[in-house]
């Protein structure tokens, strides 16, 4: 029988608490369909920072690499000076694992929860894939004559021809797999990011000759927000930018009920990939048992789906959509109508 080993990081504020969510239904998962997993857990985050002043050992990264996977909650700590734990984990770990794809479902479960008026969850139901290793996160740029009436920041987008290549390949891949529509859009601002979308642009249309059975279409990222309110429907597959691909995927997640359900998956698809929920570490409902599971559960079918269980991945994604639909009043926190542990429980009992 499959043994898997995952890593849990479950991190900061709420972190631990939809993890805690997340690995019931791994265990229910695992009954099921049959395989074991082990976990080590892993205490990265604000506290052990302030507590030792390290963000993270440095045998952490070599460590990581041993998994078949990462299971993350959230890093971001409200005292610690905003970077720090961002950089020093979360960035570190998506550069030096090489998780040079970020994934991010758009799907609504429920027309209930979603904010635009009359869309169905057919119409909002779409991915997109963000470059996750480049671009303006390469953290390249420079102050000068700092603190005087004449500083000036520079912040530089950094874009290699092989990095965007295999982004966009990934991409087309992933469209001809999943892909509703087979269509693949790129998401650039070539009107006036005049070198770093050229370069897109040009690898984009480049590797599409490869995918004749994958219609293109591209999209300036200013009209892409004014589409994901407008027609949703529109979109398939998206490819796009580190920072756009930030951006856009926190709009898409309001369209599809909200940061209570968005899952995303950092992906090497040749190394070891992690997944978090996108929503971040909302020091406000921490501790307080009234934080949504769903995204983090949402990501570990992810995981799951990543290690090759696709039908227990499924087995969750139903699970947390029957939830979703029978059971919630809202998606938000402390207004869903259970708690975050009650919500946790249901999702692992429709799986036994
Ligand atoms: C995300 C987050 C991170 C990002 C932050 C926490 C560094 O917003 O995963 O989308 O900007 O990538
Ligand atoms: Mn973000």
């Amino acid at each position: 029988m499959k043994n898997y080993k995952i890593a849990v990081i479950p991190g900061d504020g709420t972190g631990p608490e939809v993890v805690a969510e997340g690995l019931k239904s791994l265990e229910a998962a695992a009954r099921k369909f049959d395989f074991h997993y082990e976990i080590v857990t892993y205490d990265f985050g604000g506290d052990r920072y302030l507590r030792t002043k390290e963000v993270m050992p440095d045998s952490a990264v070599a460590e990581l690499k041993t998994f078949d996977a990462i299971y993350l909650g959230a890093i971001g700590h409200p005292d610690v000076k905003p970077g720090i734990l961002e950089k020093g984990i979360l960035l570190k770990l998506r550069f030096d694992l090489d998780q040079y794809i970020n994934l991010r479902p758009v799907q609504l479960y429920d027309e209930r929860f979603c904010p635009v008026k009359n869309k169905t969850c057919d119409d909002v139901n779409f991915t997109v894939v963000r470059e996750n290793s480049e671009g303006l996160y390469k953290g390249l740029g420079e102050f000068r004559d700092k603190g005087t009436p004449d500083e000036v920041a520079i912040q530089t987008s950094y874009n290699t021809r092989r990095g965007i290549e295999r982004c966009i390949r990934y991409a087309f891949e992933y469209t001809r797999r999943y892909g509703r529509k087979k269509m693949l859009t790129l998401c650039g601002k070539t009107n006036v990011l005049t070198y770093a979308f050229d370069l897109w642009e040009r690898t984009f249309y480049e590797v599409a000759k490869e995918y004749p059975d994958i219609k293109t279409d591209y999209a300036h990222v200013d009209a892409t927000t004014m589409w994901f309110v407008k027609s949703p429907e529109w979109f398939d597959v998206i490819v796009t930018d580190n920072m756009f691909g930030d951006i856009i995927t926190d709009l898409g997640a309001m369209i599809q009920g909200g940061m209570g359900i968005a899952a995303g998956g950092n992906i090497n698809p040749e190394g070891v990939s992690m997944f978090e929920p996108i929503g971040g570490s909302a020091p406000k409902y921490t501790g307080k048992n009234i934080i949504n599971p769903l995204a983090a559960i949402c990501a570990l079918a992810m995981l799951l789906k990543q290690i090759g269980q696709a039908p227990a991945a499924a087995a969750v994604e139903d699970a947390v959509k029957k939830v979703v639909r029978e059971d919630l009043k809202d998606l938000a926190a402390g207004k869903m109508g259970y708690s975050t542990s009650e919500i946790g429980d249901m999702v692992a009992k429709n799986l036994k």
